[in-house]
This record gives C-alpha cells, structure tokens and sequence, in this order.
C-alpha cells in the first residue's frame, strides 16, 4: 500500500505513470465514458483549510470513477475537537478505501498515514500541494512543453514551491526560483531537492532576483503572496513583494513561447497581472481542470497498488 504525502517517495517512473493513466481517463471522459474503476469505494475527505478546486475535482471525481466522496470539515468531526489524529485515522480509515487530508502541518498527514489502513493523498499542507504539481505536469504534458524544460518561480518560499522542487529534483528538470529575502523556501526541503537532483541531473537555482530566474525560462509560475494561515501577514506582504508581480515585462524575459502557470485562486495585481493571467501565454484554467483528471489517475492508481 502506498500513501500520496509528497512527491518525494515517488520515482519519476512512478510519477510519469499517474500522469499518462490520468491522461488516459480524461480521453475516456471527453469521449463520453465513464469507466467505474472504483466502483462502491469511498474517498474520506478531511479539510481542515478553504479549498474551491481540491474539494470539487476530488468529490466529482470520486463520483466519476463509480465510487462516493465524503467531506468532512474540521468543524464537523471530532477530530477538531481535539480527538487525537491516530484515534481518527484508524476509525476512518477502517470504513472507506482512500482518504484525502488538506491540513496545516505536515507532521499532522504524517501521523494520519502511519495508522491508516488505507491510501492517504495529501490535498494541501503547509510543506506540500503535490497533487497541484502532478496537474501542472500533465498540462505540460498536454501541451507538448516539457522537452528542455525551464521552470521559473516567483514568489513565496512556500507548499507550491516547495513541491516545484520535488517534481524538478524528481524529473531531472531546471528549476530557478526567486523569492524575497527572508521568504526563501525551507533550506533543509531545498538542500534535499539538492541531494536528489545528483541522480536525475535536475539543476535548482534560487536567488533574490526575478529577473534572473526568469530569463529564458519554457514556464513561469508563481502563487499567492500570503497562503491560507498566513492572512495576518497579508500587508506586510505585500510591501515585501514589491517587483515580484509576473507581468507582461517580466514574461517578456521568458523564453517567447513560455506558458504561466498557477495553482489559482490568484490575485491580479499582486502576484500576478490581469494581463498575464488572463493572456495568451495562461494555461491556468485547463490547469485547474487538470485537477479532476490528474486526481482521478492517483487514485486508480493508488488502488490498483492494494
Ligand atoms: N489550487 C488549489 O488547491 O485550490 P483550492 O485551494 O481551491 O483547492
Ligand atoms: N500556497 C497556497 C496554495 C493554495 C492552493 C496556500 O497554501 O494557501
């Protein structure tokens, strides 16, 4: 049995495996089909945080795949009142076939796995949004965009970024990412993308200069300046991140056909222009969409390895 926590525990084999079976399953959805592949199965989902695109692509996809989603917010079960995380993963885990958790701190979905007797999907932590990153990924995919790839962050040291460094040290891709001083990412994720990026030839580059990580970059990218916890933060930092917005100059210094990236909601004028966002070069909604397909493949997969 294998649980979804981080992109770490996964090969690029693995992770490129998900991809072409969600690929695979989205072709049968557009074709009108809808193969029950986890029929009568039943995926717990634990939201502890917001979310507009993880609870929909995860509840719709679960129905998709002949199989019932459960949300279950932190104000309705007893785990927000305090009963212990291993009491509620062993109850839980023993009467549905996945679980889905969006939560604050990693350790949390760590300790969940560790007594769940079934597949764990991490839906968002503070360190990690992988399952964001496999969708980004099939889009490029989709899009015939990963041969030499460049990828460009600029923004928060945050879960987003965190997960780009997994998936480059994974694929064996160029990652340059730039951050404010004092918002870099988690140096020990960094230096373990490092490590990692030994064996897949990944190159990482992190610096202060936006300029510098985006020029010639095949995609840029970005995320919001302030993630969900952090909205106290919010106009401090938005004074700290001044010339870190992806607008149409910096996108200029972008390799002419780069695509924009983001894992939404954004917003315009901070971390990312109208312009852009809304342009040419933004693939941010069929990313978005992506979502459903991509989550559909993991779980078919996560099955399948039981
Ligand atoms: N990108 C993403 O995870 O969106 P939600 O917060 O809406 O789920
Ligand atoms: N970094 C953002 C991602 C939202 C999908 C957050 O954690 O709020």
């Amino acid at each position: 049995m294998r649980h979804f926590l981080s992109l770490k525990d996964f090969t690029k084999t693995e992770i490129l495996q998900i991809v072409d079976l969600a690929i695979e399953i989205k072709k049968e959805l557009k074709s009108g089909t809808c193969k029950p592949y986890l029929q009568n199965k039943t995926l717990a989902m634990i939201f502890e945080k917001s979310s507009t695109r993880t609870r929909v692509s995860f509840e719709t996809g679960m129905f998709q795949l002949g199989g019932h989603a459960l949300f279950l917010s932190n104000r309705d079960i007893h785990l927000g009142r305090g009963e212990p995380v291993r009491d509620t993963a062993r109850v839980i885990s023993s009467m549905n076939d996945l679980v889905m958790i969006r939560t604050f701190d990693h350790a949390m979905i760590e300790e969940f796995a560790a007594y769940s007797k079934v597949p764990v999907i991490n839906g968002l932590t503070d360190s990690y949004h992988p399952v964001q990153l496999l969708a980004d990924y099939m889009t490029l995919v989709e899009h015939n965009h990963t041969q030499g790839l460049k990828v460009a962050y600029v923004g928060d040291g945050n879960n987003m970024t965190h997960s780009w460094l997994m998936l480059a040290a994974k694929l064996g891709f160029e990652l340059r990412i730039a951050t404010p001083v004092g918002y870099e990412c988690d140096p020990k994720i960094v230096a373990h993308a490092r490590e990692m990026a030994k064996e897949s030839g990944a190159l990482i580059v992190t610096c202060n200069d936006p300029k510098e990580a985006v020029r010639n970059a095949t995609v840029v990218t970005t995320d919001t300046w302030a993630s969900m916890g952090q909205e106290d933060e919010k106009a401090e930092r938005i004074s700290r991140f001044e010339g870190y917005m992806v607008d149409d100059a910096m996108m200029a210094l972008a390799a002419p056909d780069a695509l924009f990236l983001h894992c939404l909601p954004a917003y315009r004028g901070q971390e990312v222009s109208e312009s852009v966002l809304e342009g040419a070069q933004s693939v941010v909604f069929e990313e978005a969409e992506n979502r459903l397909h991509v989550q559909k493949g993991l779980m078919v997969w996560l099955d399948r390895q039981r």
